[in-house]
């Protein structure tokens, strides 16, 4: 196979942990053959920096053209000015939306190596094994925003809008992922206060209930689905919200995990059925991944950053972009080797224990991944 794929370093830490997904890529290559022809291009504060755009026409169209996307983290204390007329994270969504991915899938599972790391007890982790459906290219993101002085007061607003269409296809993306899992959906709205949440869960209920008779539905309360991530996180399967939502409650979620550093996402356009042609996807296929976590400017530059969910984030452009199911296992192997050897960044390192370095976890994937060996040919 030959894919080409664009890389977006993007801001902080953005541009080390995408170096350590490069190399997993090129790895993934030479160990079964296929050729990835990867490009860089800007987005985000960098870009704002360099050509005065945080997302430049050069890159929108080096996107259309591509396979698949990598993307690092965009933002920083540097593009803070909030009079500023251009942000890096307008440049992410202006991306999301001028390729129309919608559907935003943060899987969430616990890995047994890494349990100390959670702030949770390890009890309630057992059987951790959830995904995150956020809706990524509507509500109060997207809806129009005003900032106005009225009679000597400053007043702000942001429109929160959804269409039943927007909601049908992402709860349609919901329900098939959970067919492959467990069968059972949990559907996040604030519906005893938002009209566009009660408009979410009519029309949830009706999708499900004529299209997927097979799915175990349920509706949440976003308070309280907030609490149960917590109390009892090993009943979700799959969870489906609305953008902002799904903001907030993955990054919650990630917390299961241990680290934000290990929480890997896809963003598609389309339901990931139709994705597993095991063939080159078709125009218009293209997904955009990306680790949850920001650009941690904190951290930036000191080599310490967790490639980990860049690497996750890579085995889900195989899968869902590539078609390349069997490369994708075999990187989410190597990242469970990894963990299990406790080659990790400090993010995952028990107090007194030696820690390693951005690029040596990177270095230990691949080595990982070269012991599993060449991937039997289906
Ligand atoms: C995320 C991020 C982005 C979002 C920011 C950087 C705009 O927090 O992908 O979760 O809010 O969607
Ligand atoms: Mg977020």
């Amino acid at each position: 196979m030959h894919a080409t794929i664009t890389l977006l370093p993007g801001d902080g830490i953005g541009p080390e942990v995408v170096a350590e997904g490069a190399k997993v890529l090129q790895a993934v290559a030479r160990r079964s053959g296929h050729t990835f022809d990867v490009r860089e291009a800007l987005m985000g504060g960098c870009a704002i920096d360099q050509v005065g755009s945080s997302l430049p026409d050069e890159t929108v169209a080096l996107c259309r053209s591509s396979d698949a996307i990598l993307l690092g983290a965009v933002g920083g204390p540097k593009w803070d000015n909030p009079r500023a007329t251009d942000r890096p994270e307008r440049g992410l969504l202006g991306l999301r939306k001028a390729l129309g991915l919608f559907a935003n899938i943060r899987p969430v599972a616990v890995h047994p190596s890494v349990i100390a790391a959670s702030p949770l007890r390890a009890d309630l982790l057992q059987g951790v094994d959830l995904l995150v459906v956020r809706e990524l290219t509507g509500g109060i993101y997207f809806g129009a925003k005003t900032r106005e002085t009225v009679d000597g007061e400053e007043r702000a607003s942001d429109l929160c809008i959804y269409t039943a269409g927007e909601i049908e296809r992402i709860v349609r993306v919901a329900c098939e992922l959970a067919r492959g899992r467990r069968g059972k959906v949990t559907s996040v709205d604030k519906a005893n206060v938002l009209e566009t949440s009660r408009l979410w869960r009519s029309v949830t209920s009706r999708v499900v209930a004529e299209e997927y008779p097979d799915i175990q539905l349920e509706h949440v309360l976003v308070d309280a689905a907030a609490m149960h991530l917590l109390r009892r996180p090993a009943d979700f399967d799959v969870l489906v919200m609305e953008n902002m939502f799904g903001d907030i409650l993955s990054d919650e979620a990630s917390m299961l995990a241990g680290s934000m550093g290990l929480l890997p996402s896809a963003s598609l356009g389309s339901a990931p059925d139709d994705m597993e042609t095991k063939q080159k996807p078709a125009p218009g296929k293209i997904g955009l991944y990306e680790p949850i976590h920001g650009s941690a400017p904190d951290i930036a530059g000191r080599g310490i950053a967790n490639p980990l969910a860049t690497i996750l984030s890579v085995a889900l452009l195989l899968r869902y972009s590539l078609g390349l199911d069997e490369e994708a296992r075999a990187v989410e192997a190597a990242v469970n080797t990894v963990l299990e050897r406790r080659q990790v960044t400090p993010d995952l390192a028990a107090a007194g224990e030696q820690a390693c370095t951005t690029a040596e976890v990177g270095d230990a994937v691949v080595a990982a991944l070269a012991e599993i060996g060449d991937p039997v040919q289906a």
